[in-house]
């Protein structure tokens, strides 16, 4: 391996030329015939040579975009010749504190440099502290970890038919939003209130009931004493970066204590600073019994986690659940660390400031260019941008793309906008430019809409 490490605006990898790099991995070298000996990971491929590895070797559930990042650096992101984009989506809400972030960088060499993992059957100080630290700036409770969101949610939704079933057998009952989103794995898919998500799977596990977002009437016809459950985001991600009312969410924690369910938000997304306090349950008054987190809690290294209140921390016991890697010694580091340099760093405070910004920046664009633009909603750093509704989301972002600005989608026709929650205002400044152009483009191409 190679200690220099490819920096953008170097030329490509000092000791190779990269042209030829795939063609020599293919004939692999000589008696090593599995791995190419010299590849080394800090030197880049060219992107044609990544995308045909990748289409012969990698399984084909994604729908990729057409780039390959190598380097990242705060606000902004590097492909494989140096081309700088800004990134306006952050790993889809996860590079929270920016790409590279030197003290998430340090904390996570040294704990690298001293332990990986253990396992979950010894005792680890970084998980107790991270532990303390999540129930600290949530509420009092305790802490399952696990590597993802749906694994989150997957503890999540035992944990709510364990106390069904330790209430009452029949107690079985799971309430969840139609167009919600809580993860690929089978129980967080059989939560997710989407058709197309389940489609070919079946049976999904049972006693599943999908009702409308900030529909009243349907949350109280649907939750009776045979709801062990509910579970909502507080924003729909996927479903459109939707909010729901505040006084729906009252009417859930309200009916869930009133049939004895557990009341749990997933904040996969939403959480850990992005809508501009901790968690967006605490813009309102309300404290659900499980709270799940992932993607910004690692800012990029893999983690997940169920906060579960006071209450309901008996409901598993020794040996009822359990994850090899959850909570292993390098992520709870990275974690603590992502929580004390948003403290440190004034972070929550950014994000309100800036979100401010944009969302006002974005309400210009969205009177400049009413045809495209028919809403702008979200809180805090999660916006979305509402298109017309044959306009597909997808296409938009690969136009973005090719004005080397980052975004996503959230659903078929909103662009989704998940800045970094460290972005600064002129980088705000340089997106806005780049999506006036972007719009001003597809107004020429659909006139009329
Ligand atoms: C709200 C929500 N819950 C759960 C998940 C699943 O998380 P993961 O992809 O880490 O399993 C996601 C991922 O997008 C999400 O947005």
């Amino acid at each position: 391996m190679s200690n220099d490490v490819w920096r953008p605006g170097e030329d490509k990898s000092p000791e190779k030329d990269n042209e030829f790099m795939l063609e020599s991995y293919e004939k692999g070298s000589g008696e090593h015939t599995h791995v190419h000996e010299d590849y080394d990971p800090s030197q880049p491929m060219s992107f044609e040579d990544i995308r045909k590895l990748d289409e012969k070797y990698v399984l084909p559930v994604y729908a990729r975009m057409p780039v390959a990042f190598q380097y990242g650096s705060g606000e902004f992101l590097y492909d494989t010749e140096g081309i700088e984009y800004i990134d306006f989506l952050s790993g889809i809400a996860v590079n929270s504190l920016g790409h590279s972030h030197p003290d998430l960088i340090e904390t996570l060499a040294s704990q690298a440099d001293r332990l990986w993992h253990t396992s979950n059957i010894f005792f680890s100080q970084n998980q107790a502290m991270l532990a303390r630290a999540l129930v600290e700036i949530t509420f009092p409770g305790k802490v399952f970890f696990a590597n993802s969101g749906a694994e989150a949610n997957e503890a999540a939704l035992k944990i709510m038919r364990a106390y069904g079933q330790s209430v009452d057998p029949k107690k079985n009952r799971i309430v969840a939003l139609e167009n919600s989103f809580h993860g690929r794995t089978f129980g967080a898919m059989s939560m997710t209130g989407q058709g197309k998500i389940h489609n070919g799977f079946g049976p999904i596990v049972p006693e599943m009931i999908y009702i409308e977002a900030n529909d009243k009437d349907s949350l109280m016809a649907a939750v009776d004493s045979r709801v062990c459950g509910i579970i909502m985001e507080p924003i729909l991600g996927e479903g459109g970066v939707l909010p729901l009312d505040p006084e729906y969410l009252q009417l859930a924690r309200d009916i869930a204590d009133e049939f004895n369910a557990m009341f749990t938000l997933d904040e996969v997304q939403t959480g850990m600073g992005r809508t501009g306090k901790y968690f967006t349950f605490q813009h309102y008054h309300i404290v659900p019994d499980m709270l799940t987190i992932a993607k910004g809690l690692g800012g990029g290294f893999p983690i997940g986690a169920a906060v579960v209140a006071e209450k309901f921390t008996k409901v598993l016991g020794s040996g009822a659940h359990g994850s090899t890697f959850g909570g292993n010694h390098l992520g709870t580091a990275v974690g603590y660390e992502v929580i004390r340099t948003i403290e440190s760093g004034k972070i929550l405070e950014n994000v309100v400031k800036m979100s401010t910004y944009l969302m006002g920046e974005l309400r210009k664009l969205a009177k400049k260019y009413p045809e495209i633009i028919r809403n702008v909603r979200g809180m805090g750093l999660l916006i979305g941008i509402v298109l017309p509704e044959k306009m597909e989301a997808r296409d938009v972002v690969k136009k973005a793309l090719e004005k080397n600005l980052v975004i996503g989608r959230a659903g078929n026709n909103v662009l989704r906008l998940a800045p970094p929650l460290i972005v600064r205002k002129q980088t705000i400044d340089r997106v806005i430019e780049r999506l006036d152009a972007l719009m001003e483009s597809l107004k020429r191409e659909h006139p009329g809409k």
